[in-house]
This record gives structure tokens, C-alpha cells and sequence, in this order.
């Protein structure tokens, strides 16, 4: 799948959710369920390392997996500035072959609604299955559309980052209702760049997500509910 942030995208992305920024309070509740692990664990589409970085500070063995280069250009960046190394995946999730490696492998904010089809969440749990270690664990963050949604509404913010003004316009393109997708055309534009974000989202019903784990193999299957748009559900190998 290629990757959808950019220069702009990823700039904005690292100002707005820096390292340690709580997303409805995700590094807050993720501690008492990862502090205790004292194997490697992997972040799916890690980013600049908002979630990484702190579980690195407490000592853990966080490793990064993304494909976008520009986000883990900051990400490097930011290893640099905290004084951390950690081992950084550099391919898309659909390539992921691991065996047996990690105690607990985690989709952090909405990953799985990035993975758009059905038939690519089914691979990349499957994957994720195999890449853990017995009594492992997958913990997902599922997020659900707005249903204020309203199709060609439009949202504009100016980011003044490194000196130069980004204007960041949100078209809330399409809701489809029998895919389960959402359609956001995202325009950034600094005084020499534009660029287009055409982010396309999916959504998985508890249920559905139940009977995926389950048919993987998965078992102790838990949902949190964490706030009106997002469920977080932990299984274990
Ligand atoms: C919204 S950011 C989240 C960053 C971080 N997990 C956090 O919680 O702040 C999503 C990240 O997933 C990465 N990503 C999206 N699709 C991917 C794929 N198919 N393979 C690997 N990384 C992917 C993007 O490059 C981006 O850095």
C-alpha cells in the first residue's frame, strides 16, 4: 500500500500529536496493559514515535514498524533529541513476516482503519498472529465515523511550523455505509508545496472483529470502550 503522508502531512501530523500527546488518553491506558512486558513489542504504523517514544522512556523494547519515509525521517529526528535507538521496520504492514517474535504487536490509533479492505485487516492479523510469541497479545484501536458527517463540509486551519504557514483544508468527502468507509480529501499547502492527502477509512463492527480474531486463532478476546468513537480490543495468542 503506499503511503499517504508526506512531507506536509507528516509535519503537521508531528506538531499536532508530538511526543507523549495523549489521544483520548491512549498512552495513559496502554500502561498498565504494557509496562509489565519485558519482551519486544511492535507498533504498527508507528509514526514520529508520539506512542513509541514514551514506552521507550519506561524501558520497554518498543520497535517501529511504517512505510512512510518522511514520517520516520521525524521519528529518527525524535529518537535523537529523547537519546533512544530502536530497531525501525521500514515496509508496508501487507509485507509483515515475522515468526514468533514479539509478546504483543499494537495497532495505535485507528492503524486498522488505514488498512481500507476487509481482505488486508484479515492478512495483517493473520501476520500478526504468527509474529507473536506464545501468550502473546494484539491490542487494536477501533475507531468509528462521526455520523455528524456531512458530505462537501469543509474544514480550514493555518499551523505556522519551522517559520513557514501550512493551511490544512478537511472536505469530508463521502460516508459509504455498505463498505464501511469514509472518504476525506485533505489539501496542505505551504507557500512551495502542495499536496493531497486522499485518506480513505475504514470502519469494522465489533462483531465482525470477534469473529476475524476468533477464526485466527485468538483467544481471551476483551473490548474497552474508550470514549463515543473509539473501542480498544485486546486478544491474546
Ligand atoms: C496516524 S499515524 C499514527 C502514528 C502513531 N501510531 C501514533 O499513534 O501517533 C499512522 C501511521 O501509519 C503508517 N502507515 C499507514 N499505512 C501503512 C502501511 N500499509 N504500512 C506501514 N505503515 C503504514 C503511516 O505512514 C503513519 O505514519
Amino acid at each position: 500500500m503506499e503511503s499517504k503522508y508526506k512531507t506536509l502531512s507528516a509535519l503537521v501530523y508531528d506538531f499536532n500529536y508530538p511526543i507523549n500527546q495523549e489521544i483520548d488518553g491512549d498512552i495513559t491506558f496502554y500502561k498498565p496493559h504494557l509496562l509489565p512486558l519485558e519482551n519486544k513489542i511492535l507498533e504498527l504504523g508507528a509514526g514520529n514515535g508520539r506512542f513509541l517514544i514514551p514506552f521507550l522512556r519506561y524501558g520497554l523494547k518498543m520497535e517501529a514498524l511504517d512505510n512512510s519515509p518522511e514520517m520516520l525521517g521525524l521519528l529518527n529526528q525524535n529518537l535523537i533529541d529523547y537519546n533512544l535507538q530502536t530497531t525501525i521496520h521500514n515496509f508496508d504492514v501487507l509485507k509483515m513476516n515475522f515468526h514468533q517474535e514479539f509478546e504483543a504487536i499494537l495497532f495505535t490509533n485507528g492503524f486498522l482503519n488505514l488498512l481500507i479492505t476487509q481482505e488486508n485487516i484479515y492478512q495483517v492479523l493473520k501476520n500478526s498472529f504468527r509474529a507473536l510469541i506464545k501468550d502473546g497479545f494484539v491490542m487494536i484501536d477501533l475507531i468509528y465515523p462521526n455520523i455528524d458527517f456531512k458530505q462537501g463540509q469543509q474544514i480550514q486551519n493555518v499551523f505556522q511550523i519551522h517559520g513557514q504557514d501550512i493551511t490544512v483544508t478537511n472536505t469530508f468527502a463521502e460516508i459509504n455505509y455498505q463498505n464501511q468507509t469514509t472518504t476525506n480529501i485533505i489539501e496542505y499547502k505551504s507557500e512551495k508545496i502542495t499536496e493531497i492527502q486522499n485518506f480513505e477509512l475504514t470502519w469494522i463492527e465489533q462483531e465482525q472483529i470477534l469473529e476475524i480474531l476468533k477464526q485466527i486463532g485468538f483467544s481471551k478476546i476483551t473490548f474497552f470502550k474508550r470514549s463515543r468513537h473509539t473501542i480498544i480490543v485486546k486478544a491474546y495468542k
